[in-house]
């Protein structure tokens, strides 16, 4: 038996203010966006933000329903609009920030594994490495590819 071992890389900064002035802007977008969660059963506001190759930037919410699963999670909500809207342009990077009674979560919030797998499909679709930004009301975390948020993703279909 071959022992293996899979390692993930991310960076951590201690604030916003060590962002990059597109990834500072697009964590804003994603701050701004928890306004507009639907979340009356968890009261977690969560908010994403993607930029696409071709500059456009879309910022969605969750937004739950009293039929649990029926919700969608910020992430997905945001990918699935902002692919619709141009299919043909790329996810460059994801921004994701939550909020709780009105105030940024103290851990970074990451995606479910569902929105990752959406996102490696996503990065799959575009031929680009996803960057993904993660906020809270402490430390910052980026992931350059969605290959380090997912090392085992489900990639058996035949998508040409
Ligand atoms: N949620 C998101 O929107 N994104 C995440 O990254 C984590 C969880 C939502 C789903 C549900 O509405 C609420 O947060 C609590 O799980």
């Amino acid at each position: 038996m071959e022992k293996k071992q899979i390692n993930i890389r991310y960076r951590e900064l201690n604030s916003i203010e060590e962002l990059d002035k597109q990834d500072r802007e697009l964590l804003q977008k994603a701050i701004e966006a928890t306004a507009g969660a639907y979340a009356p059963y968890s009261k977690f506001h969560v908010g994403a933000a993607v930029r696409m190759s071709n500059g456009e930037i879309f910022a969605a919410s969750n937004q739950e329903n009293a039929a649990y699963p029926s919700g969608l999670c910020a992430e997905r909500s945001t990918v699935f609009y902002a692919h619709s809207k141009y299919p043909d342009a790329a996810i460059v990077a994801l921004a994701v920030a939550a909020k709780v009674n009105g105030a940024l979560t103290p851990q970074p919030t990451y995606p479910c594994g569902a929105c990752r797998q959406v996102l490696y499909e996503s990065q799959i679709r575009g031929g680009q490495p996803i960057k993904i930004i993660i906020g809270s009301a402490g430390k910052i975390q980026i992931i350059e590819s969605v290959n380090d948020l997912l090392p085992f993703a489900f990639d058996n279909l035949p998508v040409e």
